[in-house]
């Protein structure tokens, strides 16, 4: 029997398998060891609302608009650059608070929920963007989009059992 040498190319070809077996390998060895996120939902929907999201909304809207008394009118508007980085704060919770809202074991459904929150950030980024620039009718403005944002999320997911409640935000 003719002994056939095994030629250069055949070698060659082996390697490839070879390497392609063993990064698979490598690859469901790591895709195992993946840990687990460790972020978790803590604070109920609720506590959110409460403990982030009220507060920080009231900051913002305290901070901009018109006041009528009988003594006369007052154009409410953050005086120095401490009172602006205070809404600028809250702006920025108020925007992660949109973050915290789509994790999992808050977030009630994966489409429009999403993209309620979604909208809480992006309205409470523009807030943000407002006060870096110390703009207080950009304030205001962006402080109105805000509340519909509020009130968009409401509508679907807190009034489902009270319809009558959706006069408040
Ligand atoms: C992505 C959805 C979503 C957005 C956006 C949202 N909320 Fe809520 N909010 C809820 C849900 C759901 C509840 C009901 C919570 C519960 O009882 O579990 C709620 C409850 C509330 C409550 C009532 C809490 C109570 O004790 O009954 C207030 C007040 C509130 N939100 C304020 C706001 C304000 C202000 C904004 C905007 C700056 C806002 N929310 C944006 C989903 C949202």
């Amino acid at each position: 029997m003719k002994y056939n040498r095994p030629r250069a190319s055949d070698k060659m070809m082996a390697v490839p398998k070879h390497t392609a077996l063993f990064l698979l390998i490598l690859l469901a060895a790591c895709n195992k060891a993946t840990p687990p996120s460790p972020i978790k939902a803590i604070a109920t929907r609720e506590e959110i609302m409460h403990h982030l999201v009220i507060p920080n909304a009231k900051v913002v809207w305290d901070a901009s608009g018109t006041i009528y008394t009988k003594d006369g009118v007052t154009e409410r508007s953050p005086k120095n650059i401490d009172e602006w980085f205070t809404v600028e704060a809250s702006a920025t919770t108020l925007m992660e608070a949109g973050n915290l809202l789509m994790m999992e074991g808050r977030a009630m459904d994966n489409g429009k929920w999403i993209e309620r929150a979604l909208a809480l950030r992006d309205a409470s980024d523009a807030v943000r963007q407002a006060a870096k620039k110390k703009d207080i009718v950009g304030l205001f403005d962006r402080g109105g989009d805000l509340f519909e944002t509020c009130q968009a999320c409401h509508s679907q997911y807190r009034f489902t059992k009270d319809e009558m409640k959706t006069r408040s935000y």
